[in-house]
């Protein structure tokens, strides 16, 4: 098993990774319920929460079943890191993560956020400045360093652990790479082999397949992996993987059933947390990702993506479920999109 502070995950855990606009509470339903272990927020910004941005707040919105739950916040100085740290105290989450590096504009432009990547001493301040504002245990995000001439995560690391955070989660790329090129986990395996770290190693990058995360977790001897892209639209990865970590056998992808009940959930939940409106209208871009793979899915698609009250999706739904029944999907290697439009981190 791996602690977290006083939080137990079981052996080797796999987390959902924090992404903005994706990680919201409908769609950490469905992972949740196909064996995330622990899963965080889109990340939220400390400006943001001390100025009270409706946004900002809407993402503080965490439910029990979802437990343990982190929250990630960033912001470029300690005094509203520390504040907001508080005011994320009193929502509760089992975990409060920082996300280090991302270049938002708001951020960067006052010479922080994206700058703390190649300032340790600034990272390990506002680190520092968290854990003393919080009662909750507190976890870092981050990735390799700044560039290929800056891969500081070993010291990085060491200086975090030193300030008292509980977990670090390492994305194997430096921040001017973006997505490019392959994530690279050998500098993660460092970490972890460092007898000085005791903390536990989540490794993240390019996980898209069980066979690869057990060769990773074999090769790399992480605690555990962390999985953002591969989820988008296929939230069965986190049960695949545990399958075939524990029995070194493939599971059957999802029935058709199974696909139309989980966007089903994903709909109902998305329209109770979001109000009927904005809650159909950002369902849209789910529907292609969950119906994948069926032959003609595309006019159901295209009738899905005009409907406006959910009785009428669901009634599609009727439709393709009793159409599609027993069709067997095959098994199709998950795409990794690159979205260097969003936080690289
Ligand atoms: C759409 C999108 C949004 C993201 N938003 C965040 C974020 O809010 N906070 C964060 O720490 N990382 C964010 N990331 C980075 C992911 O958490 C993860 O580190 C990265 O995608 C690499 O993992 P993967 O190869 O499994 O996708 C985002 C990534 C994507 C694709």
């Amino acid at each position: 098993m791996v602690k977290i502070d006083k939080i137990v995950l079981p052996e080797f855990p796999l987390l959902l990774a924090p992404m903005e606009d994706v990680s919201d509470p409908p769609f950490r339903a469905v992972c949740k319920d196909n064996g995330a272990d622990l899963m965080y927020t889109e990340f939220i910004s400390s400006e943001g929460l001390i100025r009270d941005a409706i946004k900002s707040r809407q993402k503080l919105d965490i439910f029990d079943y979802e437990r343990p739950i982190g929250i990630q916040i960033f912001g470029g100085d300690e005094e509203s890191l520390a504040l907001a740290a508080k005011i994320v105290d009193v929502t509760n989450p089992d975990m409060l993560d920082i996300n280090f590096g991302c270049p938002v504009k708001k951020v960067a432009g006052k010479g922080a956020g994206a700058g703390v990547l190649k300032d340790i001493d600034l990272m390990v301040r506002l680190t520092d400045a968290v854990v003393k504002a919080t009662r909750l245990p507190v976890t870092v995000k981050t990735r390799l360093g700044w560039d290929e001439n800056s891969k500081n995560i070993e010291e990085v690391a060491e200086r975090l652990q030193d300030v008292g955070i509980k977990a670090l989660s390492i994305h194997g790329r430096t921040r001017s790479q973006m997505y490019k090129g392959e994530a690279d986990w050998t500098l993660i395996a460092n970490v972890k082999n460092n007898p000085r770290i005791h903390m536990p190693i989540f490794g993240n990058g390019d996980i898209d397949s069980p066979q690869k995360a057990l060769e990773y977790k074999n090769r790399y001897g992480v605690d555990g992996i962390m999985i953002g892209r591969a989820a988008i639209g296929y939230p069965w990865i986190f049960r695949e993987i545990k399958h075939y970590v524990k029995t070194g056998e493939l599971m059957d992808p999802p029935t058709v059933d199974e696909r139309v009940e989980v966007c089903r959930k994903h709909l109902r939940k998305s329209l109770e947390w979001k109000g009927p409106i904005v809650g159909i209208n950002e369902m849209r871009r789910h529907y292609a990702n969950y119906l994948k793979g069926l032959p003609g899915i595309k006019e159901y698609r295209n009738r899905l993506v005009v409907l406006k009250t959910m009785e009428e999706v669901e009634a599609v739904l009727d439709e393709v479920q009793e159409n599609y029944a027993g069709y067997v999907i095959e098994r199709n290697p998950i795409v990794l999109e690159n979205y260097h439009q969003h936080c690289p981190l």
